[in-house]
């Protein structure tokens, strides 16, 4: 992937800084990049900006490359608005609105989920005609609320083989892997279809692998 590098620097990067405890994952920065690729993402939504991880990820990749994109997101925690504008290099790129309730009229071709929300079963509203739904890490019962809204859509799990870095967050043992997140296509077109499928297998490989190891460490 032409942005590895670059993911893997400013993760360690957001690693470091304080409050870094819940920011997205390494894999899930490159998922994200590589669906605005794919996908000619140029309006995203994050539901729950934190300290910035995604947003600096994102706009930093964008300006760099002469991307367009429009990023709206929301944060209401105090320590997080504290930490935007200090760690999210193009922060005044970024339209902040502390709750979903309180955007209107738009719509969006990328739409991620890394925080809460009580508004999200309105995520409809926001989504144009062939929207993508990243939703970080296990958070099952945002899967479930927005699965529910979309009848047509198309959701894969996605996972990794990858470990924990020394300097992440989070456990870092033999036996856990990095997290990884949910994508969901409501309204997939032909190449859509075609990725989800693709995903769908690489998934299946990724969890069979994964017990495999398993089996056998304890075996060991
Ligand atoms: C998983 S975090 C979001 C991470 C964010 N997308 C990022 O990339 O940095 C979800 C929510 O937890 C809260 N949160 C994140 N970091 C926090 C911190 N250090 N202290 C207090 N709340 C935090 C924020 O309200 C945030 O929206």
């Amino acid at each position: 992937m032409r942005f590895k590098k670059f993911v893997e620097e400013n993760y360690k990067r957001f690693c470091f800084l304080e409050g870094s405890d819940y920011i997205a994952s390494e894999f899930a920065l490159e998922t994200i990049l590589k669906i605005i690729l794919k996908f000619n993402v140029h309006s995203i939504l994050e539901v729950g900006l934190g300290i910035g991880s995604i947003s600096d990820t994102v706009l930093k990749f964008a300006n760099k490359k002469a991307y367009k994109i429009e990023y709206f997101g929301t944060e209401s925690n105090e320590f997080c608005l504290k930490k935007l504008p200090e760690n999210v290099e193009h922060f005044s790129q970024i339209q902040l609105y502390s709750e979903l309730k309180y955007i209107e009229n738009k719509k969006f071709d990328f739409i991620i989920v890394d925080g809460y929300d009580n508004k999200i079963s309105d995520v409809e509203k926001f989504c144009d005609s062939r929207a993508i739904i990243f939703i970080e890490g296990d958070r099952s019962e945002q899967t479930k609320s927005v699965l529910s809204i979309f009848p047509k859509s198309l959701y894969v799990n996605i996972a990794t083989l990858k470990k924990n870095k020394p300097y992440a967050h989070g456990i870092c043992e033999e036996t856990h892997y990095v997290g990884g997140g949910r994508l969901i296509f409501t309204n997939p077109n032909f190449s859509m279809k075609l990725f989800w499928f693709l995903e769908k297998v690489n998934t299946f490989i990724i969890y069979f692998i994964r017990k495999t190891r398993i089996y056998f460490a304890k075996k060991n």
